[in-house]
């Protein structure tokens, strides 16, 4: 077997990647929960970190503010957990033409380590393009809310959100970039409003990428 024969087909593929992007606190949980509700059995929701065993050490690691982490350490471990993710659930859901609803992926990684950690999001990209075998959402939301509208949200705080508002500024910043240099993948959403509110530009855009994509456009 050549080793060309070993590499992973990219896309097409039946089903939809949609991901969910945003500041810490900026309601992407909520939205991911309530996008596959909306969505009905076609919806299969997964987060990052985690989703696989592998993906749920890291997840625990990365979230631990006792634990000291270098900047490339950190962009190396989220590729990891990633890459078993992309590997062992999306992709097979993907190709059952499943909708997969992923609370953050590779933009997170681009927003954060690439952008506010300074790593460089090509950089960052080129590791995340080798960990999942080059595979791009259909759309990405990104959920935008100031870091002190976020901050004032409450909750308790794990190591990025320790480092405060000038970190989750950076990374806001990083998001916007991304978006900018890709309008067609990206749908910006302003999440300083009611959840039902956000909810629904969220439902929209999705619908939006199903009816080209020739989706079925799930319940509700
Ligand atoms: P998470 O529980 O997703 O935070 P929240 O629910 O507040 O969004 O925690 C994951 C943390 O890891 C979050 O601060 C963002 C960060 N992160 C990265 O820095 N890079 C990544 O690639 C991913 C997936 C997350």
């Amino acid at each position: 077997m050549r080793v060309r024969d070993c590499v992973l087909p990219s896309r097409p593929m039946p089903g939809l990647l949609v991901t969910l992007e945003g500041i810490d606190r900026s309601g992407k949980t909520t939205q991911s929960r309530l996008l596959c509700e909306a969505l009905g059995d076609v919806a299969v929701a997964v987060r990052e970190p985690g989703g696989t065993v592998v993906g749920e050490r890291v997840r625990e690691l990365l979230k631990d503010p006792a634990a000291e982490i270098g900047a490339e350490a950190e962009a190396l471990l989220f590729a990891a957990a990633r890459a078993e993710l992309t590997a062992r659930v999306i992709r097979p859901a993907l190709e059952e033409g499943r909708v997969v609803v992923s609370d953050r992926f590779l933009d997170s990684s681009l927003a954060y380590q690439g952008s506010a950690r300074g790593l460089g999001i090509d950089e960052v990209a080129r590791i995340n393009r080798w960990a999942t075998a080059d595979l791009m959402p259909d759309l990405t939301v990104l959920l935008e809310l100031d870091p002190d509208a976020a901050a004032g949200r409450g909750g308790e705080e794990d190591r990025f959100e320790a480092e405060g508002a000038a970190l989750q500024r950076q990374v806001l910043a990083g998001y916007r970039e991304l978006a900018a240099a890709e309008p067609a993948r990206w749908a910006r959403i302003d999440a300083d409003r009611p959840r039902e509110q956000v909810h629904a530009d969220v439902l929209r855009a999705v619908r939006e990428v199903m009816a080209v994509a020739g989706e079925p456009a799930g319940a509700a």
